[in-house]
C-alpha cells in the first residue's frame, strides 16, 4: 500500500531583477514586443510539485512514490532524492529530452515573468499506472504535470477503482471545463487554493456545493486565513500554525499537502492533518526553496503541541517507514 505522487519534477532557475519592469514595458509597443531583463542574482533549485510533495511527506514518515518522466540531466536530482530516503524507481528517463524546467524573474515590486518549459514531462502521457506495476496503490495523487496525463490518471483510477486525490493547481489554466468535469467526479479529495476553486466553479459552472458533491473530501487552503476540509456535510476550519518570519513565499501549497497526506495516511483524523499541512507550510514558508525545511517528527510533534495542544495520536507519525 502506498502513495504515488503524479506530477511535475524540475529545476527551477529563478532570477532578480533590481528594477521595474514596468519601466521598460511601453504599451504603445506591445505588438514588437522586446526587452531583455539583467538580473543580478539567480538560483537553481530543485523543483516540481510532485518532488516538494513528497519531499516533506518523507519528513512525516512517509514513503512516497514519485511517477514522472524527467530527462538526461536529472543525475544530480535523482541521487539527491535518494540521499533524502525517497524512491525514484517510477522516476523515468527520457534521454532525448532536458528536465521540465521552470525560470521566473522577480522585479523589486515582486512582479514575475516565467516560462515553464515541459521538456521530458510530455512523455508523462505514455505512462500509465498499469504500465508501471501501481494499480495496488492506497491514494494516487494527480498534481500538475502534462495536462493529457493528468486526464489519462484520473480517467484510469476511475476505470480501476484506484482512489485518487486530483490537485490541478497551476495547471487548471489547461484543462477545460469538461477535463474538469471528467477529472474531479469520483475523486476521493480535490485540492485547491481560494483562487483554484473559484477558476474550478468558473468553468464547470458548479456552485461550491455542488463541487463539494462530486468528491469525498474538498480541502481548500486559503493562505494566510487558514483552510476548509469539507468532510461528511461538514466544513472543518483549520488556522495557520503561527510562523517566525517568510523567507519565500512559495511552496506552502505543496508542503501542506505533503504534511496533509502523510496524517492521513497515519490514520490521523481531518481536523489533525489539516493542522499538520498547516504546520509543515509553516516550516516551508519560513526558508527559502521548497525543499530547503527541515525537521525530524519529534521536532514536528513538539511544535505542533505548543501551538494546537497535547495529541498523542502523533506518535503515529514518528516512526519512519522504509523506502518503498
Ligand atoms: N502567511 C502565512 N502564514 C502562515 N501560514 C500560511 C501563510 N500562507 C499560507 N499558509 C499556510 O499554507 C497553506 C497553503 O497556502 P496557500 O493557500 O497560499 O497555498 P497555495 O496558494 O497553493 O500556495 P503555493 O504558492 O505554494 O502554490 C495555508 O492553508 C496555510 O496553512
Ligand atoms: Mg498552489
Amino acid at each position: 500500500m502506498s502513495l504515488v505522487i503524479t506530477g511535475s519534477v524540475a529545476y527551477d532557475y529563478l532570477m532578480s531583477y533590481p528594477g521595474r519592469f514596468r519601466d521598460h514595458i511601453l504599451p504603445e509597443q506591445l505588438n514588437n514586443l522586446s526587452v531583455s531583463f539583467l538580473a543580478d542574482s539567480m538560483r537553481r533549485e530543485r523543483g516540481g510539485v510532485a518532488a516538494n510533495i513528497a519531499y516533506t511527506n518523507r519528513l512525516l514518515g512517509g514513503s512516497p512514490i514519485i511517477l514522472a518522466t524527467v530527462g538526461h540531466d536529472f543525475g544530480d536530482y535523482r541521487r539527491w532524492l535518494e540521499d533524502q530516503g525517497i524512491s525514484t524507481e517510477q522516476i523515468i528517463e527520457i534521454p532525448e529530452d532536458l528536465t521540465a524546467t521552470f525560470f521566473v524573474s522577480t522585479d523589486q515590486e515582486q512582479n514575475q515573468i516565467a516560462n515553464f518549459y515541459t521538456g521530458a514531462m510530455v512523455h508523462a502521457q505514455e505512462y500509465s499506472l498499469a504500465d508501471r506495476g501501481l494499480t495496488g496503490s492506497e491514494l494516487v495523487l494527480i498534481s500538475p504535470n502534462d495536462p493529457i496525463a493528468m486526464v489519462n490518471y484520473a480517467r484510469e483510477c476511475k476505470a480501476l477503482g484506484i482512489p485518487f486525490a486530483y490537485d490541478p493547481s497551476q495547471q487548471l489554466a489547461r484543462l477545460s471545463g469538461e477535463d474538469l468535469a471528467a477529472g474531479i467526479p469520483g475523486a476521493k479529495f480535490l485540492l485547491c487554493n481560494e483562487y483554484e476553486i473559484a477558476v474550478v466553479q468558473n468553468k464547470t459552472g458548479w456552485t461550491l456545493q455542488e463541487v463539494r458533491d462530486q468528491v469525498e473530501t474538498l480541502i481548500v487552503t486559503q493562505g494566510k486565513k487558514g483552510s476548509s476540509i469539507y468532510h461528511n456535510g461538514q466544513e472543518i476550519l483549520i488556522p495557520i500554525a503561527p510562523i517566525e518570519r517568510i523567507d519565500d513565499p512559495t511552496g506552502a501549497g505543496d508542503a501542506f499537502r505533503g504534511g496533509l497526506f502523510a496524517a492521513w495516511m497515519a490514520g490521523l483524523p481531518w481536523d489533525v492533518a489539516g493542522r499538520v499541512g498547516a504546520l509543515c507550510s509553516t516550516y516551508a514558508l519560513e526558508q527559502i526553496g521548497t525543499t530547503s525545511h527541515r525537521f525530524t517528527p519529534d521536532e514536528f510533534i513538539s511544535r505542533y503541541e505548543s501551538y494546537f495542544g497535547a495529541q498523542p495520536e502523533l506518535a503515529r507519525l514518528r516512526q519512519p517507514a522504509a523506502v518503498a
